[in-house]
């Protein structure tokens, strides 16, 4: 158990490392955990900020004495995110400080009273208040939709440190070092904050870009979000690629999607990364919805401007994984991918038909060929596949 860290004078990281859990919201894989994130402000008043998930409680519990002792008590809680992997030991915490005052906003009483039946010692809080704790003063930022309807930020305005909520958060406990500049493989930790805004936030982009203009103006020296590190050697560099991919902007590469189950599918989809390997494009991902999740692909076409789908036909529909993957992408907010599309089948084909309406549907630009195979792919086939990467490879170096 890493103790309480200060982050700044006397404020504390409190938070847990969970690496018990396989899948976070029960879908999200954590290959190296993720960390719940928990701030502790000492002064005339004491504040927490968000709390744990419930099953780490305890070890919670004894981080907060860890800092105050047996003799001071806690007197705001504040819940920018209630959401239970962050409001999981609120209970276990208003035992321990049967007085404390719960800080939210309308939304979050609303929340509190339908998730923990509590409908007492709950100061409500509008956008732009102010919380004096003594020598720190906590600002805070309603930030509606992000990616639930209560979600705030609160600022600490002495060390300028912005207590973002899950914005900014990634998955990965912390190991190595709590903050950015202690961490050597500070990359992997970047790739885990854009599968996490992939996966959670990004369908809320609109409204993480309404947030991120309402903090634009804070000069932030240190970022603590609720997942992952704590970012203080250069907080405007997440702040960046969080504004760039909030903004859909994307980097010239091609995700390559694909199901097979006896090759025929493969065989084509091997003849399209080639035609793009010829034509000089390197930044080419290719997955197999039977063997990555549909997590890290999901991420890979939040980061890239091309995605190509291709599926057999299984049962008049798309092979089912990729059904999966299609339905959970539809219900996002992914603009403006160049799109290709091929599939093979054995009598009357399906899943190509799918593929084509749900590229209609998402309003992406679609390059043709589509390629379309019965059975195992001709000469011909495989020339369209070539067309298909050349023609895909051509529009991305236009861009
Ligand atoms: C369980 C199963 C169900 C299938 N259902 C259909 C179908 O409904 N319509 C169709 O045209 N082909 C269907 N097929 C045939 C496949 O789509 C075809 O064999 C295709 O070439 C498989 O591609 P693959 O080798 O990449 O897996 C089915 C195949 C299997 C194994
Ligand atoms: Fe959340
Ligand atoms: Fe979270």
């Amino acid at each position: 158990m890493i103790k309480e860290i200060p982050i700044a004078e006397n404020i504390y990281w409190i938070g847990v490392n969970d690496r018990e859990t396989a899948l976070f919201e029960s879908i999200w894989p954590l290959p190296r955990g993720v960390a719940y994130n928990s701030y502790l402000i000492m002064d005339e008043k004491v504040a927490i900020i968000d709390t744990v998930k419930a099953a780490f409680s305890l070890e919670y519990l004894k981080k907060i004495k860890g800092v105050l002792g047996e003799n001071r008590k806690v007197d705001y809680l504040i819940i920018n995110h209630i959401e239970p992997d962050h409001s999981g030991s609120l209970r276990a915490v208003l035992e321990t400080y049967p007085d404390l005052i719960i800080i939210g906003n309308k939304k979050t009483a609303d929340f509190l009273n339908s998730f923990y039946g509590i409908t007492s010692q709950i100061k409500i809080i509008e956008n732009d208040e102010i919380l004096d704790l003594g020598h720190h003063k906590l600002r805070f930022f309603i930030a509606p939709m992000v990616h639930w309807p209560e979600t705030m930020m609160s600022f600490e305005e002495r060390g300028r440190i912005l207590f973002s909520g899950d914005v900014f958060g990634g998955f990965g406990t912390l190991d190595e070092g709590i903050f950015d500049n202690e961490i050597e493989n500070i990359d992997y930790y970047e790739d885990e904050v854009l599968r996490y805004f992939s996966n959670i936030v990004g369908r809320y982009s609109v409204m993480v870009q309404k947030a991120l203009s309402s903090i634009a103006d804070l000069n932030i020296n240190i970022i603590a979000s609720t997942h992952g590190p704590v970012w203080r050697d250069n907080p405007g560099h997440i702040i960046s690629l969080y504004d760039r991919w909030s903004r859909q902007e994307t980097e010239d590469g091609v995700v390559l999607v694909y199901a097979s189950m006896y090759g025929n599918t493969e065989k084509m989809m091997e003849a399209i990364v080639r035609s793009l390997a010829g034509e000089g494009i390197k930044k080419v991902k290719v997955c197999n919805v039977s063997k990555d999740h549909m997590s890290f692909i999901i991420r890979d076409i939040w980061r890239y401007r091309a995605v190509i789908f291709g599926s057999p036909t299984y049962n008049t529909k798309l092979f089912p994984l990729m059904g999966d993957l299609i339905r959970f992408l539809g219900n996002e907010t992914i603009k403006s991918r160049v799109s290709g599309l091929f599939g093979s089948y054995g009598w009357s084909g399906g899943a190509v038909k799918e593929l084509r309406e749900f590229v209609t549907t998402m309003k992406w630009e679609l390059v043709e060929p589509v390629v379309e195979s019965k059975g195992a792919a001709t000469e011909d086939i495989i020339n369209d596949c070539i067309l298909l990467g050349k023609k895909v490879a051509s529009k991305l170096k236009s861009a």
